[in-house]
């Protein structure tokens, strides 16, 4: 098998809502795969059920060709899926540098346990998404594009072989996004497979290799951007509603 991560019939339901039914899809190395659909589709849902954090009622997620279903998340975590959070949880006491060495401190295969080795990581990783400047501020003092930033920087210090995105893009403007974008990219050039979800179609289109659309908790399209863009069922469920 070539995939690197692979969902099988996924299904999670909370009490009487099904809030992710029958997903099955896979994602390769290196491939930036874009996940998009109307608010309550069940993306964070999905990205949950890969990291680990909830459990599907039914279905398997498989990681390097493992079954990892029944995997604990911090055990997911330290064979290299990492995660960013929509709703942000920084240590709010912390610096910002520490919140992304907490990062490398739990990361893939253990993570790094000296401290000032896990600071060093940390730094790296700051430079990485462009948050060098900020190194020494409380984490909850950032502004809103810097917390992004810094969910992105705090999952890249466990050095993860897998990235999951849940809109790190919101909320910014034009050129936040831009920058962003580029560093997903860059993300993707060290190796990392990348599954990002984004609202903003003009910036998924162009970041993604390939788009899968949820609607109601189904998978109703997967395929080349372009492809899926065009597609009567997706313009229907989510792209004709913001067009008259
Ligand atoms: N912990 C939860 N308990 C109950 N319902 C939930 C929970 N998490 C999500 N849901 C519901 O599941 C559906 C999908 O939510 P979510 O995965 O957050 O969608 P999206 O990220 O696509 O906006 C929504 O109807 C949401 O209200
Ligand atoms: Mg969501």
């Amino acid at each position: 098998m070539n995939a690197l991560l692979e969902v099988r019939h996924a299904t999670r339901r909370f009490a009487g809502l099904v809030a992710v039914n029958d997903v099955s899809f896979t994602l390769a190395p290196g491939e930036i795969l874009g996940l998009i659909g109307p608010n309550g589709a069940g993306k964070t849902t999905l990205i949950s059920l890969i990291s680990g954090t909830l459990p599907p009622s039914q279905g398997e997620v498989f990681f390097q060709g493992e079954p990892i279903t029944k995997v604990p998340a911090y055990r997911r975590a330290r064979l290299g899926i990492g995660r960013t959070f929509q709703i942000m949880r920084p240590f709010p006491g912390l610096s910002v540098l520490d919140n992304v060495a907490v990062g490398a401190l739990f990361g893939r295969g253990g993570g790094q346990p000296k401290l000032a080795l896990a600071r060093e990581q940390a730094r790296a990783c700051l430079d990485f998404v462009g948050l060098s400047r900020f190194v020494d501020q409380r984490a909850d003092e950032l502004g809103g594009p810097g917390r992004k930033r810094l969910e992105l920087a705090k999952a890249l210090a466990m050095q993860p072989k897998v990235l999951l995105c849940d809109e790190v893009m919101a909320g910014l403007n034009h050129v936040e996004i831009e920058e962003v974008i580029d560093v997903i990219r860059k993300v993707r050039d060290q190796g990392i497979s990348v599954l990002v979800i984004e609202h903003v179609i003009k910036a998924i289109k162009s970041l993604s290799d390939r788009l899968l659309v949820l609607h109601h908790g189904e998978k109703i399209a997967d395929g080349a951007p372009d492809d899926v863009l065009a597609n009567a069922t997706v313009i229907e469920a989510y792209l004709g509603r913001r067009r008259p």
